[in-house]
C-alpha cells in the first residue's frame, strides 16, 4: 500500500458552507493560490452546479492553478456532473466528485428513493463523469450511517463503472475512531475490486472527533486520503481541520509512516488568509494555528525550553509558518526590503501596482507605529487586495469623542465612488457612534451579524486591532475585515469594507452539499 497521503482540501466547498462563511470568486480564487503554495494535493473548489457564482469560482480557480488537482463536487445526476466537466475544462488536473446519500435515513426522508435506484442512480452518474474526466470520486453521502451490505454493493458497482477515489463521509460527525477506522478497514476487506481505488475519510467535528476520527480512518482503515479544511472551517462545529491532520502524521512519522507533500511554512499564513477572508477567527487555543500553541506562559515552562526546547515543544513554531512575532520593518524601511519581505512570507501580489499600493499603506502604518511585525504586513496586503478588487467606500476620515458621563459621538469623512460625504452621529461607544454615522449617511439598512475585534500581534497594547464586521442585506451575507492601530478606525474601515462587497457585484456563491 502506498505511503502517501493525500491532503484533499474542501475548505471553498464544505467550509463555505458555514453560515456567513461564502466567499466572492476573487476571495476564492486569493485562497486557493495560497493552498497551491501549501501544496495541497487536491483543491475542492466548489460545487459548479450550485450557483453561476460557484461555477465561474470554479472556473477561475481551474483556469489558474497548476500544481494542484481541482475538484468540484456534484450531485450523482448528468446536469451537476456536465456543469463540473465544464467547469473544470481548463484544469492542468482535473477531478469531479459526485455524490448520493446512501443512509435509510437520507434515502427514506430526504431522497424518497429505494436502495435500487440509488444503486442505480450512482452507478450511472459514475459512468457519466467517467465519460468527461478520468479521475472521479465518489461518496457516498451519510456514508457512516448507512447500512455496510449495502454500502458495499454501491461501492463496488461505482469502482466497476470506473470511480478512482471512494470517500466514505461521517456526514454528521457520529463517529468514535476506533469504529470509524474499523469500519473503513472492513468496507475496504469486503469490497471486492477495493484495491482498484484509493479510499478516502470525510469527517465532520461534531462531537470534536473529526481529526480523531480521520486519523484513525488512516491507521486502522488504510485510507490514503484525507478531506479537511484549514483552521476546521465548515458547517455547524466544523470539518476535520487540515493543520492538525498533517501536523499529526508529520511530528508522528513514527508511529503514521506516512508522507505528506504539504509545505508546512504555509500553514499559518494559510490559517490567517482564511480567517480574515471568512471573519472565523481563531480561538487562542487551538492546536498549531492559535495565538497561544506556541506561548509558553508558566516559568517552569519557559525555563525548560530556554534550556531544551524539546522539552515542552513538540514542533517548531517557524516549521508551520509562525514568525515569532518578528520586528520586520519600520519607518526607514524602503519599497525593496518591503518588497523582499513579502517574497519571504510566501504572499505574492498580482502587480507592481498592488505592491506600490501596499507600500503606501505600510508606510502610513509605520508612521504610527514603531514596530512592525511579519502580522501587521500579512493584515496590510489582506487589506489591499481586497481594495484592489472592489473598493467603492473609502475611508478618508475619522475623529470621535468620548468621556465618562457623556455620550460619545464620532464624526466620519468617507467617499462613495467620486463623491465624498460626512456624518456625524451619538453612539452607546465610539465604534457604535461611527457605524451609525455611516450609516445615517447611507441608510443601506444592512443587518450587523457580527462584530468582533482581534489584536494582530499578540503582548503589546501597541498592536493594531483586526476587526470583522458579518452584515446581511437582501438575504447576501458578507463579511469585512479592518486593521489599524486605532480600533475605532478599524471598525469603521471593516464595515466600509463589508459595505463595498454588498454593493459590488460579485455574486456570493453557497454551495450546498
Ligand atoms: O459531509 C458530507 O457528506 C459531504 C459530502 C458531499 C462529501 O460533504
Ligand atoms: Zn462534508
Amino acid at each position: 500500500m502506498s505511503d502517501k497521503l493525500i491532503i484533499f482540501d474542501t475548505t471553498l466547498r464544505d467550509g463555505e458552507q458555514s453560515p456567513g462563511a461564502s466567499m466572492t470568486r476573487e476571495e476564492k480564487l486569493r485562497i486557493a493560490r495560497q493552498l497551491e503554495r501549501l501544496k495541497v494535493d487536491v483543491i475542492e473548489a466548489g460545487f459548479a452546479a450550485s450557483s453561476n457564482g460557484d461555477f465561474e469560482a470554479v472556473k477561475s480557480i481551474a483556469d489558474t492553478i497548476k500544481e494542484s488537482t481541482v475538484c468540484s463536487l456534484a450531485r450523482a445526476n448528468d446536469r451537476d456532473i456536465a456543469r463540473a466537466a465544464e467547469a473544470l475544462k481548463g484544469a492542468r488536473s482535473a477531478r469531479i466528485h459526485t455524490f448520493i446519500a446512501t443512509s435509510e435515513l437520507h434515502m427514506e426522508k430526504k431522497l424518497r428513493m429505494t436502495r435500487e435506484q440509488v444503486l442505480e442512480q450512482a452507478r450511472l452518474a459514475v459512468r457519466f463523469a467517467r465519460n468527461l474526466c478520468d479521475n472521479i470520486e465518489f461518496s457516498p453521502e451519510d456514508g457512516y450511517r448507512s447500512d455496510p451490505d449495502f454500502l458495499c454493493r454501491v461501492l463496488e458497482a461505482v469502482i466497476e463503472e470506473g470511480a478512482t477515489t471512494l470517500n466514505i463521509p461521517d456526514t454528521v460527525g457520529y463517529a468514535i475512531p476506533e469504529l470509524y477506522g474499523n469500519f473503513i478497514r472492513s468496507l475496504r476487506e469486503r469490497v471486492p475490486n477495493s484495491d482498484k481505488a484509493i479510499w478516502s475519510v470525510h469527517c465532520h467535528n461534531d462531537l470534536g472527533m473529526a481529526v480523531a476520527n480521520s486519523l484513525a480512518g488512516v491507521k486502522l482503515g488504510g485510507a490514503r486520503q484525507v478531506e479537511c479544511t484549514i483552521n476546521g472551517l465548515g458547517e455547524r462545529a466544523g470539518n476535520c481541520s487540515l493543520e492538525e491532520v498533517v501536523m499529526a502524521v508529520k511530528t508522528r512519522r513514527d508511529y503514521f509512516g506516512l508522507e505528506v507533500g504539504i509545505d508546512a511554512s504555509q500553514i499559518v499564513p494559510a490559517s490567517r488568509m482564511v480567517a480574515q477572508t471568512t471573519g472565523f477567527v481563531v480561538q487562542p487555543n487551538k492546536a498549531v494555528v492559535g495565538a497561544n500553541a506556541f506561548a509558553h506562559a508558566s516559568g517552569i515552562h519557559q525555563d525548560g525550553v530556554l534550556k531544551a526546547r524539546d522539552t515542552y515543544e513538540i514542533m517548531r513554531a517557524e516549521d508551520v509558518g509562525w514568525s515569532a512575532n518578528k520586528i520586520v520593518l519600520g519607518k526607514l524601511s524602503g519599497r525593496n526590503a518591503f518588497k523582499q519581505r513579502l517574497q519571504d512570507l510566501g504572499v505574492a501580489l498580482e502587480s507592481e501596482a498592488e505592491v506600490n499600493a501596499a507600500f503606501v499603506r505600510f508606510k502610513d502604518l509605520a508612521d504610527r507605529k514603531s514596530e512592525i511585525f511579519d502580522e501587521d504586513i500579512i493584515a496590510l496586503v489582506a487589506d489591499e487586495s481586497v481594495t484592489q478588487e472592489q473598493e467603492h467606500y473609502r475611508l478618508l476620515a475619522l475623529s470621535q469623542s468620548s468621556e465618562t458621563g457623556e455620550r460619545p459621538h464620532a464624526a466620519v469623512t468617507f467617499s462613495a465612488g467620486h463623491e465624498e460625504f460626512r456624518a456625524e452621529a451619538d453612539g452607546n461607544g465610539p465604534v457604535d457612534a461611527s457605524l451609525k454615522a455611516i450609516e445615517s449617511r447611507l441608510q443601506t439598512g444592512a443587518e450587523l451579524l457580527l462584530y468582533s475585534v482581534n489584536a494582530i500581534t499578540s503582548g503589546s497594547t501597541e498592536s493594531q486591532g483586526e476587526v470583522t464586521v458579518r452584515l446581511q442585506l437582501g438575504g447576501r451575507v458578507v463579511n469585512g475585515v479592518g486593521a489599524d492601530p486605532d480600533i475605532v478606525v478599524a471598525s469603521a474601515k471593516a464595515y466600509l469594507a463589508a459595505l463595498n462587497k454588498l454593493h459590488s457585484k460579485a455574486e456570493r456563491v453557497a454551495a450546498q452539499g
